[in-house]
């Protein structure tokens, strides 16, 4: 009889012990119980999540929105989203406003509104019923260009020119608001209004109209002439501006 055989004695109380685990069977058993483990949380990960049910928006119909821009009521059919700028290029048909960034970055689309400069791609045309709109085109009156307008021509304040119609909204607005004593950030005391616009005053009021073609020495050049020279209704004959 083998020794094997001899261990195998059922009088042998070691037999019914059961054998000492190896190290390799722990290892097998630990990594079996990692695998089971880690399943559901592996089903979760490749899992695509579920979209929420798309939510069905209602158009909401055109209406009639009625506009006053530069003197003339314009009675257009808008959605409730169009933009004033919109408004005015695609329905108003006055395409001297621009649109660059659509975003209210570069202030190509720079109109007045009751004399006001805003930014007109960034408000709906809706919010303006009953305001005095006043664009590019409404600067000139009487067929007579704005002193503004003479300026940037005599100091040669644009090259492309597609900034230019935001830059003389901008800059006609600009000398209505120091009149009236409107501050900006570099103004030295805003207790005590200066006479005379300064460069860096220009500048710093000017710095929502971006321009490309780095037109800004003339453009600075153009404003303080107008402001020189009295800037007295710098919109030109436009009882808007
Ligand atoms: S188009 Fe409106 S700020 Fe640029
Ligand atoms: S003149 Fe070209 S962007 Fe100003």
């Amino acid at each position: 009889m083998s020794k094997h055989n001899e261990s195998q004695d059922p009088g042998d109380v070691s037999a019914a012990t059961p054998p000492k685990p190896s190290r390799r069977r722990f290892l097998q058993s630990a990594a079996a119980a990692a695998t089971v483990g880690a399943a559901p949380h592996l089903r979760a990960q490749t899992q695509t999540p579920t979209a929420p049910p798309a939510q069905v928006q209602q158009a909401v119909p055109p209406r009639p929105v009625t506009l006053t821009v530069n003197g003339r009521a314009y009675t257009l059919q808008l959605e409730p989203r169009v933009t004033l700028l919109d408004a005015l290029r695609e329905y108003a048909g006055l395409m001297g406003t621009k649109k660059g960034c659509d975003r209210g970055q570069c202030g190509a689309c720079t109109v007045l509104a009751d004399g006001r400069r805003i930014n007109s791609c960034l408000t709906l045309a809706v919010m303006h019923e009953g305001e005095s709109i006043t664009t590019v085109e409404g600067l000139a009156a009487n067929g007579a260009l704005s002193p503004m307008q003479r300026a940037f021509i005599e100091h040669d304040a644009f090259q492309c020119g597609y900034c230019t119609p935001g830059q003389l909204c901008s800059a006609t607005a600009l000398l209505n608001e120091f009149r009236n004593g409107t501050a900006s950030t570099v103004t030295a005391d805003v207790r005590n209004r200066p006479a005379q616009l300064s460069d860096d005053e220009i500048r710093e009021r000017m710095s929502g109209n971006i321009c490309r073609c780095g037109a800004y020495a003339n453009i600075v050049a153009a404003v303080r002439a107008v402001h020189e020279g009295g800037g007295q209704n710098s919109g030109g004959n436009n009882p808007n501006v």
